[in-house]
């Protein structure tokens, strides 16, 4: 499977297409520096060409009887199953996820495309009866037309998946742009479609960067709806550039999600769930959780218990079989959450674990960071406020459970959330309380369905939520039809003889 020398294009309108410019960039595993893959650098004149075709595309998609449509995602679904294997192992090497967790990003994937694929004979409205007799009333959903998809490299099968999949069950066609930290992942999705059915210009992709590629589909006038997911800093700048053609905007953003532990929590099962969501995919998911929450009365015994845990977690490839934390995407992201170590220091909290770049064994070819953990952390510092988005998390110590809410809520984002306890009278509290778009009850921060919204509150988003049934909201749009079969003219709200006073 060595694509390393080989060159990839843009899909447009059916065809494979080099860059306008003719400039190309590398993708590279950040797990050996190793190449993957030589792709377009695309710039604003392949955008326009990709949403041209789009818009053609657009025209006879959204006409194709919706069942039709599904039955392409079936077809998709099942092609995903059986390239599972190739994809994660893919995956591992170019995005850096262990092995069982690239599988898991894939089956994500197969997962949303099922759910989708069944899309296609609901897409359910509403009928309602009329105030007026001889008169009929109905809501159907519509699709919007192009749809500007810009994903991130941290799941990089799922969320093209959680984007592009109902976009297309609901008749919309798509321009792609793929993380450029993770093109080939982004190709292989997007020729599976083909291989599925999906028809040429139904969906597009468009490789490069954000500056160039993403910028161009976010003002270009003919993209109605723009779907990101990536830092809060970039949703703003989306949502200003959006802002002067009344684009659609969906998106989903940051996290510093929080694990409350209380007293009569089950501590092996808090420390499970806690290095799962804390340092699974390296913490490099929007749903990690970088804050931990510990009641007083056993804040001691957990710390204690997580820094031996986390200690004896192994750094190394993905692909490896006894590797449990695998590399961070890239150099600039090994330097931030690097800097944050320093910044947790110099705040005054207790560095318990970790706090630096692993190396030996070639490790130093990748970008390896220790699982960190800090002790004795005030709500208030950067570290217990600021998405790091690496295997970085902090230890704060609350008196109650009262506390432990407020704490968990004093943050600009919401996306995740959690609480381990036995009594059943708090965990109904916090699934009220806890400024999250998400709660578990007994389980860490990630591992969300893909048949139930997910997205957050506050900073982590535009209100909007993906997966799930909300997700079609974000694809379509409402149109009200009345069918009046009385023959005359009815005035709705001032024909109102027969009323009943
Ligand atoms: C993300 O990190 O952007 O719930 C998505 C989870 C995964 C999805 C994470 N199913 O952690």
């Amino acid at each position: 499977m060595a694509t390393g020398s080989r060159t990839f294009r843009n899909l447009i309108g059916g065809e494979w297409l080099d860059a306008a410019g003719g400039e190309t960039f590398e993708s590279v595993s950040p797990a050996t520096g190793e190449r993957i893959g030589t792709f377009p650098k695309s710039t604003a004149e392949d955008v326009d060409r990709a949403v041209a075709a789009a818009r053609d595309a657009y025209a006879s998609w959204r006409l194709v009887p919706a069942p039709r449509r599904g039955e392409i995602l079936f077809r998709f679904g099942s092609l995903v199953r059986e390239a599972k294997e190739e994809l994660a192992q893919l995956m591992t090497r170019e995005m850096g996820k262990v092995l069982p967790e690239a599988g898991g990003d894939v089956q994500e994937a197969i997962d949303m495309s099922f759910y989708m694929a069944g899309e296609g004979r609901r897409l359910f409205g509403q009928t309602t009866p009329s105030e007026l007799p001889d008169k009929f009333n109905m809501s159907v959903r519509m699709p919007i037309g192009v749809v500007g998809v810009i994903t991130p490299w941290n799941f990089p099968i799922a969320i093209p998946s959680w984007k592009i999949v109902p976009a297309l069950v609901c008749g919309n066609t798509v321009v792609f742009k793929p993380a450029n930290d993770t093109p080939l992942l982004g190709q292989r999705f997007v020729e599976l479609l083909a291989e599925a059915g999906v028809p040429p210009g139904v969906v597009n992709v468009v490789h490069g960067f954000g500056r160039e590629v993403g910028d161009r589909i976010v003002r270009h006038p003919e993209v109605p709806v723009v779907t990101l997911t990536g830092s809060r800093e970039t949703g703003v700048a989306v949502l200003r550039a959006a802002a002067d053609n009344l684009k659609h905007v969906h998106l989903e953003l940051g996290g510093k999600n929080a694990i409350i532990v209380m007293d009569d929590a089950d501590l092996d099962l808090a420390v499970d769930g806690i290095l799962w969501s804390a340092f699974g995919t390296s913490g490099q998911r929007c749903t990690a959780a970088s804050r931990v929450i510990v009641h007083e009365r056993v804040y001691d015994e957990l710390q204690s218990r997580l820094v031996a845990a986390a200690e004896r977690m192994r750094i190394g490839p993905g692909w490896e079989p006894d590797t449990d934390v695998g590399p961070v995407i890239n150099r600039s992201a090994l330097e931030k959450i690097h800097s944050y170590t320093e910044i947790g220091r110099d705040e005054g909290a207790r560095l318990l674990t970790g706090g630096e770049i692993a190396t030996g064994d070639g490790l130093e070819r990748g970008f390896y960071y220790r699982p960190t953990i800090f002790g004795d952390v005030e709500p208030t510092m950067r570290i217990a406020q600021e998405e790091i988005f690496g295997p970085t998390t902090a230890l704060i110590r609350v008196r109650d459970a009262d506390e432990a809410i407020r704490v968990a809520n004093g943050i600009r984002y919401g996306l995740s959330s959690s609480i381990f306890t036995r009594d059943v009278n708090l965990a109904f509290r916090a699934m009220r309380d806890l400024e999250a778009g998400i709660t578990y009850v007994n389980a860490g921060t990630i591992g969300a369905e893909v048949h139930l919204p997910f997205g957050g509150t506050k900073d982590t988003g535009n209100g909007h939520r993906e997966a799930g049934q909300a997700a079609l909201d974000v694809f379509t749009e409402w149109k009200s039809i009345y069918v009046d079969y009385s023959g005359r003219l009815q005035r709705a709200q001032i024909d109102t003889a027969g009323e009943v006073r």
